[in-house]
């Protein structure tokens, strides 16, 4: 199973320009996460402090126990092994082959025969849809190869934590979600915990288990995917959209003025851009049939019955509206009113009092880490409705 990544009032600044503060999320182990945010809020400063690349001024990111900003350079390179990246443009070394990019870090960092890299060279590149393309160098091959051959080469060290730094950069919608199936894909195989940064809409809606927002210096919310598809937030809503009509500007932000002009504007009829208003949670990627079913999902499932209580009403009904017939005996809530009122085809359920995370003996529950605290696992920390 992946680590699990407990970051804590993480804070990062360069020189008096503050990037994003008091960031407090967990990444739970397995599970497959998405940064939103626009361009220049710091996700890629983030992805980066995560590694240690970057040092944030404040807070903790603490994985399998070690605190990565406060520990010593040699306990940073044992938790650095921990890492598969995937950078934007695959970051591969132009003059060699894709055999030899895949093989360079078992060279570097193991002391592995060749005989055994080989192995796991071509176990890695038929994972990614690659076999056969070993020998090409990295200029002869199409940007969504480069990408796989990239993410062939994060996965040789078996990470047990993947972080993406916008997968479909460069490459069309299709190509684009081939790639949202081999990240769901190589999660069922290796259950890593996976951190995705992107832009993409459509990667954000079906891929994870779990979404967040940066935006204005800070995490506007982290939770599991049900809170951010269904909030009202007008940040995340707009964005969710990739409309004009919203707080988010073409610099970042608007100001009041800008705003109202602007509202005026779309009320007068202006098209705002984007498509048709996208509402509600899509049905998310599952893995290729023939694969392991993923773990990570199957323990998102019980941690998100247990914190069900706390999140909000639209994500709560549409958690519940998830829920298969036996899931629905599994974790006890008795169904069923019929559809609800403008949520088309939204069964909702009654959840059983008390303890709506009540989960009957089961082989596929795990127990919880004693620390877990149940009241954080949604970080909501919305700024002022007047200040947008
Ligand atoms: N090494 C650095 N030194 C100084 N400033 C930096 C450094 N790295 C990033 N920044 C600044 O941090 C801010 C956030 O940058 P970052 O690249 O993380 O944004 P982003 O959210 O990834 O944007 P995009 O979506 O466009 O990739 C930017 O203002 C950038 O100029
Ligand atoms: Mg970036």
């Amino acid at each position: 199973m992946g680590a699990e990544v407990v970051i804590e009032g993480l804070s990062k600044s360069f020189g008096k320009h503050t990037i994003w503060r008091d960031v407090t999320l967990t990444l739970p182990p397995g599970e497959v996460s998405v940064m939103l945010g626009p361009s220049g809020t710091g996700k890629s400063v983030f992805l980066k402090s995560m590694i240690g690349l970057l040092k944030p001024d404040r807070g903790k990111c603490v994985i399998n126990g070690v605190d990565i900003v406060r520990c010593s350079e040699r306990k940073l390179y044992e938790i650095r092994k921990l890492f598969g990246v995937l950078f934007q443009d695959g970051a591969l070394f132009g003059s060699m082959n894709l055999y030899d990019n895949v093989a360079f870090p078992l060279r570097e960092h193991t002391k592995k025969s060749e005989t055994e890299i080989r192995r796991i060279v071509f176990e890695k590149l038929e994972m990614t849809g690659l076999a056969g393309a070993e020998r090409k160098l990295p200029g002869e091959i199409s940007g969504g190869m480069r990408k796989r051959a990239g993410l062939a080469r994060a996965l040789v060290l078996d990470p047990e934590i993947i972080l993406v730094d916008e997968p479909d950069s460069g490459l069309d919608p299709v190509r684009t979600t081939y790639i949202s199936q081999l990240f769901i894909d190589v999660n069922a195989q290796i259950d890593a915990t996976f951190l995705i940064v992107t832009h993409n809409i459509n990667l954000a809606r079906t891929v994870p288990d779990n979404l967040g927002m940066l935006y204005r210096k800070e995490l506007v919310m982290f939770g599991p995917r049900e809170v951010l598809l269904t909030s009202e937030e007008p940040a995340v809503k707009q964005f969710l959209n990739g409309r004009m009509d919203g707080p988010i500007g073409m610099s970042e932000e608007k100001d009041s003025a800008t705003l109202a002009a602007e509202r005026a504007m779309f009320e007068a009829g202006h098209h705002a851009g984007g498509v048709e208003e996208i509402e509600g949670v899509p049905p998310q990627l599952q893995p290729t049939p023939g694969l392991p079913e993923r773990q990570g999902a199957r323990r998102r499932k019980d941690r998100v019955m247990r914190i069900l209580h706390t999140l909000p009403a639209p994500a709560r009904e549409s958690i519940i509206a998830s829920l298969t017939p036996e899931e629905r005996r599994h974790y006890g809530v008795h169904s069923a009113r019929p559809a609800h009122a403008g949520v088309a085809g939204v069964q909702q359920g009654t959840l059983p009092t008390g303890d709506v995370a009540r989960l009957p003996d089961s082989d596929w529950t795990r127990p919880l880490p004693s620390n877990s605290d149940t009241s954080s696992d949604v970080t909501r920390r919305l700024p002022e409705q007047g200040n947008l």
